[in-house]
């Protein structure tokens, strides 16, 4: 049986379409235009070019977007202070922080002071809670994105044996926590695996669907796996490479050549997961502007 590569630029691309085409009702109807603001502390390469990436597709769909760079030295107050002011400013429907922040900074605190109906990215307390007791929320943009792909290509997880790898904020524990829930595109039986997990090798030989966000490149191999699974790779990891003018290449948490005759379908790393985080956290500042959720 052929496997099935699940690209994820289609997907995010067809969202982004949609949204494009609901911000100018938005704006024609209510004379509203979703903003996004985007705070980016020091110069972590990867981070770089995730907030352009969310500032260029806030200019593609029609949104407003402001960027403040903050210098690695920048104290928490300060941090806390741009926080307030958004929160505080009407133009501003959605506020990101992109994470990692610096280690004098703590992450908990700056999450917390983000107002919950304009935390797009789902991290705040609030949004976490809303999302484990199964009421309306801004769910985090990956897990998000990884059930729009699933919907997408017909893979739809109810009753099925899902194995999670990784237990971050971000990716394990909000993917987990959308999964299990009594309702459309949900409802399977979800294992959450992660380094305290012994003899992985159980859990993901039993899994129709495996989703690898522990953060090691190229981890999930053939053997993890039963034949005709689903992989869905989280995983962006700079590996070195010689051929390559950049001096590296992206490889994902998943043995992608190693795995790819054996499972049915596979997300590719670029190209897979990674665009619709982008694309969710569009679509959940337009549901902020909308007032969908709050
Ligand atoms: N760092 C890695 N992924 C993310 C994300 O989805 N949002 C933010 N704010 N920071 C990140």
């Amino acid at each position: 049986m052929e496997t099935k590569i699940l690209d994820g630029k289609i997907v995010a691309q067809k969202i982004k379409d949609e949204l494009k085409v609901k911000t100018h009702q938005l704006k024609e109807a209510k004379g509203i235009i979703p903003g996004l603001a985007l705070l980016l502390v020091g110069n972590n390469p990867a981070s770089m070019v995730y907030v352009n990436g969310k500032a260029k597709a806030c200019e593609e769909i029609g949104f407003n977007s402001i960027m403040k760079e903050m210098p690695e030295s920048v104290t928490e107050q300060e941090v806390l202070d741009i926080i307030e002011k958004w929160n505080n400013d009407d133009s501003i429907n959605g506020i990101l922080v992109q994470l990692p922040l610096p280690k004098h900074i703590s992450e908990n605190k700056v999450l917390l002071s983000i107002k919950p109906s304009k935390d797009v990215d789902g991290f705040h307390p609030e949004n976490v809670g809303r999302l484990v007791a199964g009421l309306p929320g801004f769910v985090s943009c990956t897990p998000a994105g990884i059930i729009e792909i699933m919907k997408h290509y017909d893979i739809n997880p109810s009753g099925k044996n899902v194995v999670v790898i990784g237990r971050s904020n971000i990716v394990g524990k909000p993917m987990l926590n959308l999964l299990y829930q009594k309702r459309e595109f949900s409802n399977a039986t979800v294992t959450i695996c992660h380094t305290g997990t012994k003899n992985l090798h159980y859990y993901t030989q039993n899994a129709d669907i495996v989703i690898a966000a522990m953060g090691f490149p190229q981890f999930l191999k053939a053997e993890h796996l039963k034949e005709g699974a689903i992989v869905i790779d989280v995983g962006i990891n700079r590996i070195e490479d010689s051929t390559k003018k950049s001096g590296y290449r992206l490889v994902g948490d998943v043995d992608y050549q190693g795995v790819f005759q054996k499972c049915s379908a596979i997300t590719p790393v670029p190209g897979g997961v990674g665009p619709l985080t982008i694309a969710m956290l569009m679509s959940n500042t337009y549901l902020s502007a909308n007032g969908d959720i709050y």
